[in-house]
């Protein structure tokens, strides 16, 4: 996940006005200052970050929940929330789609599942964080909308012939080790959606990444700053990331590894999946997926 072009790693381009990581005088030892406006003030946070060489991951990450708390408020800050809406409409566009039912796969806070259900769309959110399901079901009440949140691994989702739309937004995809199991999600989607139904899987393409990639980023907010390293690995085909925290007193690390995807490879798994038609943009306003590209988005329309 990169945190400013979206995930894959939220933040390749977010070289913020923080120093840059220096090298202290205890090998390494590395010293981090960062200056954040507070409520007004501005706080100085200095931290003593032991840098290591980069470990992997373990396979299932995803399922640490303590990722999803402390990340919230870097992953998902108030603009990116409200950016959903214009995002919604987008899709809406790019497929052409303007009712029934709408699978989000992944949904984490609710951002666009929301965003649908205001527009009359029959809404079915899928998580496995149950501490981005509350935030999405307590958005949904404000609003006084009905949503079925399904507290569930995104591989055990199959509901045959049930959905006009599915969603797979912000890097949500590519998470499982074993690349069959990502096959798989593809191939349950596929059979979830109704003949004629589309799914939108949006991602920070291979071709992108390649282009804006950089080993060390932050992004920093009133609520803190995180460092990002990124690490591109078997051949380019996955990449391993480490996010260091630096909220609180103590910083805290964690680590994620996901697969990364070129057009022409994820257009071929969306077929294998039974799409037959497979369309690659280079974001969700559907501009070509070029040298200009700023997501891939490929939409997948099933057999009607
Ligand atoms: C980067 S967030 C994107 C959330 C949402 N799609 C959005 O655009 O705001 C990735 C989401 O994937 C969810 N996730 C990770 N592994 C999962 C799994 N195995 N099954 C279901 N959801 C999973 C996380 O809990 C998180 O909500």
């Amino acid at each position: 996940m990169f945190p400013c072009r979206g995930l894959v790693a939220p933040c390749l381009r977010a070289i913020s006005s923080i120093d840059e990581p220096r090298r202290g005088v205890n090998g390494g030892e590395c010293a981090l200052v960062s200056r954040f406006a507070e409520r007004g003030k501005v706080a100085v946070a200095a931290q003593s970050v032991s840098i290591d060489r980069m470990t992997s991951a373990t396979d299932d990450w995803f399922a640490d929940e303590e990722f999803w708390i402390a990340s919230y408020p870097f992953m998902f800050p108030d603009r990116r929330v409200e950016a959903a809406e214009h995002e919604v409409e987008q899709i809406l566009a790019l497929t052409r789609h303007t009712k029934g039912a709408v699978l989000d796969l992944a949904c984490g806070p609710g951002r666009h599942a929301v965003a649908l259900a205001r527009r009359g769309f029959a809404v079915t959110g899928v998580d496995r964080s149950a501490f981005l399901l509350d935030k999405a079901r307590s958005r949904a009440r404000e609003l006084d909308l009905d949503v079925e949140w399904v507290h569930e691994d995104m591989r055990a989702i199959r509901r045959p012939a049930t959905y006009e739309l599915a969603l797979s937004l912000f890097t949500s995809f590519g998470f499982f080790h074993d690349d069959a199991d990502n096959q798989r999600v593809l191939d349950s989607v596929a059979e979830s959606l109704k003949p004629g139904g589309a799914f939108v899987l949006d991602m920070l393409g291979k071709e992108i990444l390649a282009r804006i990639f950089t080993p060390t980023s932050s992004t920093e907010r009133s609520e803190g700053l995180v460092v990002h390293r990124h690490r591109v690995t078997d051949d380019w085909s996955r990449m391993d990331n480490e996010w260091i925290l630096l909220q609180h007193e103590r910083p805290r690390t964690f680590r994620f590894a996901h697969w990364i995807y070129s057009a022409r490879e994820i257009e071929w798994m969306l077929r294998k999946a039974g799409f037959a038609e497979v369309r690659a943009f280079g974001s969700l306003a559907g501009i070509p997926y070029g040298p200009e590209a700023e997501r891939l988005v490929v939409v997948g329309t099933k057999p009607a």
